[in-house]
C-alpha cells in the first residue's frame, strides 16, 4: 500500500503568497515546454478559428508526467496528523473490478444499519477522490474510472418503457459479484432507482471536467484523443446542445438532478448545473478534435458559450446595486427595451436578502426563470463559477468578498453551507414536499458539507486569498476526524453532526485531502481551473451579397 508523501502540510502565508504570485503572474514557468494553450486563449477566438491549426490541451500538457511541479513548496513543517488518517480512510473506500481499482464507494460506514445507496461509486463523489489520487501520482484509478463509466454510457437505459438519451451518464455504479459463477459485472444507475427517478445532469459534466484534469495533470493525451472518449463527449454534449423550445442558453432541469438530489425547489435553471455546464463546455472545447463531427460540436460550443456567458454574467448576477434595481423594477413591460426582462415582481424578493447583501460583494443567484428569481446562495455553483472563470475577475472578487463578509452565515463552524438560507415552515412544506431529511438547516436545506472545502480552497487560491482557505481548513480539521468524517453537519452554524449523516463519507475525506494538498502546492489548481476568456471581436464574415 502506497503511503502519502510526507510533504503534505500547510504552507505559511508568506510562502503561499510567494508561490501564488509565481503561479498567477509568472505563468510561463508553468508552461515551460508548451505552446500557448487553450486556457490562455479565448473560446470565442477559438470558435472562430477552428481551421487554422489551433493548438489544444492535447498538444500542450501543462504538467510533465510525474509529480514534479515547479511550484511545489517542498517540505514545510510536519504533515498534519489528519492527513495520514485521511489517506488510510480513502484507501479503504477503493472499489476493485476484476482486480483493478475503478472508483471509491460513497461511504464506508460500518456503524450504519442501512446501506441505502451509499455502497455505490457515485460519479460526482469520485471527483475529489480522483483529484487526490492524481495529486499523489496515482493515475490508474482515475483512468480506469473514466473508461468504465464511458462504457456504462452505452448500456441500455430504461425507466419503465421510456429510453433515456444515449449521452446520459450514470449517477453511480456498483460491482455485482456472482460467487457461484465467479463473475463480476458493473451495474449502473441512471436515475431509475434514485429517489424521484431523476437522472443526474451533472454526471456527464463532471466526467468531461475530470477527463481534462487527468489529461492536464498527466500530460497523457492519448485517453482524451481516443475515439471512445471523443464519442462519449459528443454524446454528452448532444444532450445539452440540441435545439428545442428554449429561449435561454441555460439548461432547463428538473429538481434533484445534481448534488442536491431530492426535491429542494431547484428546478428550472439551477446555478450548480449552469456553472458545471459552462465549465464542461470549455473543457470539451480543449479536448475535442476538430475533425469530422468534432468540428460541428466545436462551432456549436462556441456559439453556446457566447450566449451562456452573457446570460449568466448579466441576469444571474446579484450585488447591492443590482438588488436595488430589482427592488425598483416595474412589471408588465412588453418590449425589447424592457428593463425587467423576466417580469420579476419586486414583492417576491425575500426579506432576508436585504440584510444579507453586503455593500461589498455579490453572487450568482440560485435560479433565474420567468417571474422567478431564487435568491438563495448555493456554494457549489458559485465556487465553480470562479474556478471556471464563468465569473469575471471582478465578480470572482465580489463572491469572495461576500464569503468573507458573511463568514458566520456561510462557513460558521464547519465549511461550507450548501445553500443559504434554509427554507422553513410553510415554504418547506410546499417546496420540499414535507421532506423529513431536508428540514431547516439540515442536509440539502442549509446543511454544511465538508466536501465543499476543496471547491472553496480552489476558489480562494484562484483569487489570491489562501488565508481564507487556511482558516476554513483549520476549522474542518478541528472536527472531521473526531466526528468520523461525517457527510454533512446541521444547524445554523453547522455545529451538529447531521441528523442522518453517514460517517466515513468518502468525499468528505477526499475533499479535505484535496484542499490541503492544493494549499500546499497551488500549482495543482491548474488541473481544475480555467483562465478568463479574453473577449475578441468575432471575425466578420462577408456575406455573398457583399461584393454584389
Ligand atoms: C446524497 C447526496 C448526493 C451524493 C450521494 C452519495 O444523495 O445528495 O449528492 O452523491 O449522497 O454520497
Amino acid at each position: 500500500m502506497k503511503r502519502v508523501s510526507s510533504h503534505v502540510s500547510i504552507a505559511s502565508e508568506a510562502e503561499i503568497n510567494l508561490d501564488l504570485s509565481r503561479l498567477l503572474i509568472d505563468k510561463p514557468r508553468l508552461t515551460l515546454e508548451r505552446k500557448r494553450s487553450f486556457d490562455e486563449q479565448s473560446w470565442s477566438e477559438l470558435s472562430h478559428r477552428q481551421n487554422d491549426g489551433f493548438d489544444s490541451i492535447m498538444h500542450s500538457p501543462a504538467f510533465p508526467s510525474g509529480f514534479d511541479s515547479p511550484f511545489s513548496l517542498g517540505t514545510i513543517g510536519d504533515p498534519h496528523p489528519l492527513v495520514n488518517e485521511a489517506w488510510e480512510a480513502l484507501r479503504k473506500s477503493v472499489v476493485y473490478f476484476r482486480g483493478q481499482p475503478v472508483g471509491t464507494i460513497a461511504a464506508v460506514d460500518h456503524a450504519s444499519e442501512e446501506v441505502l445507496n451509499y455502497d455505490q461509486v457515485f460519479v460526482r463523489d469520485f471527483v475529489p477522490s480522483a483529484l487526490a489520487f492524481l495529486m499523489n501520482n496515482e493515475t490508474d484509478i482515475v483512468k480506469n474510472f473514466l473508461l468504465k463509466t464511458l462504457h456504462l454510457q452505452s448500456s441500455e437505459k430504461m425507466v419503465d418503457r421510456f429510453k433515456l438519451g444515449a449521452g446520459a451518464m450514470p449517477a453511480s455504479f456498483k460491482v455485482d459479484r456472482n460467487k457461484n459463477r465467479n463473475t463480476e459485472t458493473l451495474v449502473a444507475d441512471f436515475g431509475e432507482s434514485a429517489i424521484g427517478r431523476v437522472a443526474p445532469v451533472d454526471s456527464g459534466f463532471w466526467w468531461i471536467i475530470l477527463l481534462r484534469a487527468y489529461t492536464k495533470y498527466t500530460g497523457d493525451t492519448s485517453l482524451a484523443e481516443s475515439p471512445d472518449c471523443q464519442n462519449c463527449m459528443r454524446l454528452i454534449l448532444n444532450l445539452c446542445l440540441s435545439e428545442g423550445f428554449d429561449t435561454f442558453p441555460t439548461l432547463l432541469c428538473t429538481d434533484g438532478c445534481s448534488m442536491i438530489d431530492r426535491r429542494m425547489g431547484i428546478y428550472g435553471y439551477p446555478i450548480e448545473i449552469q456553472a458545471l455546464f459552462y465549465m464542461a463546455l470549455r473543457c470539451a472545447l480543449q479536448m475535442l478534435k476538430p475533425d469530422g463531427e468534432g468540428k460541428d460540436f466545436i462551432e456549436k460550443i462556441g456559439q453556446r458559450l457566447h450566449a451562456l456567458t452573457y446570460h449568466m454574467r448579466n441576469y444571474f448576477w446579484l450585488d447591492f446595486p443590482h438588488l436595488n434595481n430589482i427592488y425598483r423594477y416595474k412589471t408588465e413591460e412588453y418590449s425589447h427595451t424592457a428593463v425587467n426582462k423576466f417580469n420579476v415582481i419586486p414583492d417576491s424578493i425575500p426579506d432576508w436578502v436585504f440584510d444579507f447583501m453586503p455593500c461589498r460583494g455579490g453572487y450568482f443567484l440560485g435560479n433565474v426563470s420567468p417571474a422567478m428569481m431564487d435568491f438563495r446562495w448555493f456554494a457549489l455553483g458559485n465556487c465553480i463559477a470562479i474556478i471556471s472563470s464563468l465569473a469575471t475577475p471582478e465578480q470572482s472578487v465580489a463572491i469572495m468578498d461576500l464569503i468573507e463578509e458573511r463568514w458566520e452565515e456561510l462557513v460558521g463552524e464547519m465549511p461550507l453551507k450548501i445553500c443559504y438560507p434554509a427554507i422553513e415552515n410553510h415554504e418547506w412544506r410546499i417546496i420540499t414536499g414535507c421532506d423529513p431529511k431536508n428540514t431547516r438547516w439540515s442536509y440539502h436545506n442549509g446543511g454544511s458539507w465538508p466536501v465543499l472545502l476543496w471547491l472553496l480552497t480552489a476558489a480562494c487560491i484562484k483569487t489570491g486569498r489562501p488565508q481564507m482557505a487556511k482558516r476554513a481548513i483549520e476549522l474542518a480539521e478541528s472536527r472531521l476526524l473526531k466526528d468520523g468524517w461525517p457527510e454533512y453537519y446541521d444547524g445554523k452554524a453547522g455545529r451538529f453532526i447531521g441528523k442522518q449523516a453517514r460517517k466515513f463519507q468518502t468525499w468528505s475525506i477526499a475533499g479535505y485531502l484535496v484542499a490541503r494538498m492544493m494549499l500546499e502546492d497551488p500549482s495543482t489548481l491548474m488541473m481544475i481551473s480555467m483562465e478568463e476568456d479574453r473577449p475578441v471581436k468575432p471575425t466578420m464574415r462577408r456575406s455573398a451579397s457583399w461584393n454584389a
